[in-house]
């Protein structure tokens, strides 16, 4: 039996790790802290939004799907956003929760305004023939200090995915496109030095926001 067990349950698509005691991986916008922070949300309090100079209808490229929640919490904002991610399987598990969003009485014009792709984002990036207004990347990084540990649903994504090791390609091929402001959000413990200085940083409690402006 493999490790990683993809299935249908009753709620939705799950992924289940089966060497580890922890609830399967499935990926909700209408539960839990999640819900609770997009009833309240406000580009003040959102360090992503700011980041981001969200604003209704900018075009957003979100090139790192993961579990979909800054593509989301950017869409909630009015934001029309391109979702890609390249793991079919994290594209299953997000297909899935959209199709279960669009169908939410208070989610349903949230997730009209997202637009999934299943596929590397340096091929797309290569080809992109509209400019969106921003693009994000929030690549995996590896899990280095305790304190800085990643927490629930992630933790299963790390261990399903493992690091990230072309981040620095991704980060190329968004900076060659004539996109005017590319994002980077990365943990504050990673100290690798980008090629280029951003023209601005936000600081979280453990993440940073580093902004290009062109
Ligand atoms: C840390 S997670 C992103 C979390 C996401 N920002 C969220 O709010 O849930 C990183 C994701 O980016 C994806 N990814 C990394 N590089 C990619 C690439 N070049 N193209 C598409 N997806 C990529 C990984 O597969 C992983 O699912």
């Amino acid at each position: 039996m493999s490790r990683f067990v993809l299935e249908k349950s009753e709620e939705g698509l799950r992924l289940t790790d089966t060497f580890v005691r922890q609830h399967p991986l499935l990926i909700d916008f209408s539960s839990g802290h999640f819900a609770h922070r997009l009833k309240n949300i406000t580009v003040k309090k959102e360090l992503i939004a700011r980041a981001a100079g969200a604003k209704s209808l900018a075009k957003v490229l979100d090139c790192t799907g993961g579990l979909g929640r800054d593509a989301f919490l950017l869409a909630s904002l009015g934001c029309c956003v391109t979702m890609i991610e390249r793991s079919h399987v994290l594209a299953f598990l997000l297909e899935d929760a959209l199709k279960r969003a669009l169908r939410h009485p208070e989610l349903g014009d949230i997730a009209m305004r997202i637009n999934l792709l299943a596929m590397d984002a340096r091929y797309y990036l290569s080809r992109m023939d509209v400019v969106p207004d921003v693009i994000i990347l929030d690549p995996m990084f590896p899990d280095r200090k305790k304190s800085a540990k990643v927490k629930g649903d992630m933790q299963i994504v790390q261990r399903f995915l493992g690091k990230d090791e072309d981040v620095m390609a991704l980060f190329d091929s968004a900076m060659n496109t004539q996109c005017p402001r590319v994002v980077m959000k990365r943990p504050l413990y990673d100290k690798s030095k980008l090629p280029v200085k951003p023209t601005n940083t936000m600081l979280g409690s453990s993440i940073r926001f580093d902004i290009f402006l062109r």
